[in-house]
């Protein structure tokens, strides 16, 4: 499989769906469309809604039907960076190889765009969910997932943990409690609420699930390690920002060799979680072999 290939035909068909679901109306609140645009279209690796496809397709169901869901993810992850970036949190001036949104469209907006997104996305999913009405029970289950995933019990209880543990010595259980949250769960999530919309048997879901957590909390390490000794023009984001804000990261307590182990480790994991699919599994193992060596 040339995955390099396929991740990019991937990331056309998400973003051509969502050039289509954006606002773009040109109405007078049209500031805050192009405020929302700007950080979507900036670049990423549209990691998450490429993972929930995936596991709609995995399990054989309708990636049509998955696609709302799929884009509406990746909203809220982009509004999570949005938000990240702000000067009160990690005060970070680029992402994805651009400015961050507060420095184009001011605190105000950014704040603003943040909100629009997440607010949109489940304007997506509930549009989604009301489509057919034979669908409507499992696509409220997906919507569950990812609710649940970015709110206080996922991505904005690890933020506010984060935040928290600046300038502390934390234990184990706090690391990885903040990783586990801030960035595991909702690629666990998107994961699962792919499966889930396909129409996932139990151990369908159950190995998913095992092979999510396990590049969830993987995908963070490296994030963090990256920070340390990634390139700055191939990240698209400075290095350095969670030592000048004195985070609490993975390298910062366990340096970085046993970080890498860590990584290595976790991604041989969540191999063997899926294996046993044999051909099906293919994506996936590609996947989990990318982002175990990835540089940006
Ligand atoms: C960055 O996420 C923030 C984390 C949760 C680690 P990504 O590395 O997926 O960022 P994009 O979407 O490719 O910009
Ligand atoms: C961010 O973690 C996790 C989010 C929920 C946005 P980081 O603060 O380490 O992400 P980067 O390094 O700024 O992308
Ligand atoms: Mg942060
Ligand atoms: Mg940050
Ligand atoms: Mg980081």
């Amino acid at each position: 499989m040339n995955l390099q290939q396929v991740l990019k035909d991937k990331i056309t068909y998400i973003d051509q769906a969502m050039n289509i679901y954006l606002p773009k109306e040109d109405y007078l609140q049209k500031e805050i469309f192009d405020a929302m645009s700007y950080s979507i279209f900036a670049g990423g690796k549209r990691l998450r809604p490429i993972l929930l496809l995936a596991a709609t397709e995995f399990v054989g169901g309708n990636i049509e039907e998955a696609l709302p869901f799929a884009c509406a993810v990746e909203m809220i992850h982009t509004y999570s960076l949005i938000h990240d970036d702000l000067p009160a949190m990690d005060n970070d001036d680029f992402r994805r190889g651009k400015p961050t949104n507060h420095k184009v469209y001011g605190e105000g907006m950014a704040i603003l765009a943040g909100d629009a997104l997440l607010n949109y996305a489940f304007e997506l999913m509930i549009e989604g969910a009301l489509k057919n009405k034979e669908d409507v029970y499992k696509k409220v289950l997906a919507t569950k997932e990812i609710s649940t995933a970015a709110g206080v019990y996922g991505m904005i209880g690890g933020q506010v943990v984060d935040l928290l543990s600046e300038n502390k010595k934390i234990d184990e259980e706090t690391l990885n409690f903040i990783h586990k949250n801030k960035t595991a769960a909702l690629i666990i999530a998107s994961i699962r609420a792919g499966a889930i919309l396909g129409g996932a048997d139990d151990e369908e879901l159950s190995s998913l699930t095992d092979f999510s957590k396990n590049i969830g909390l993987g995908f963070q390490i490296t994030d963090d390690i990256l920070d340390i000794i990634g390139d700055e023009k191939k990240l698209g984001k400075k290095i350095g920002s969670d030592q000048q804000n004195h985070k609490a990261t993975y390298p910062s307590i366990h340096g970085l060799e046993a970080s890498i182990q860590k990584v290595q480790q976790l991604f041989e994991n969540s191999i063997h979680s899926i294996e046993k699919f044999g051909e099906k599994s293919e994506f996936f193992m590609a996947l989990s072999d990318f982002l175990v060596k990835r540089d940006y």
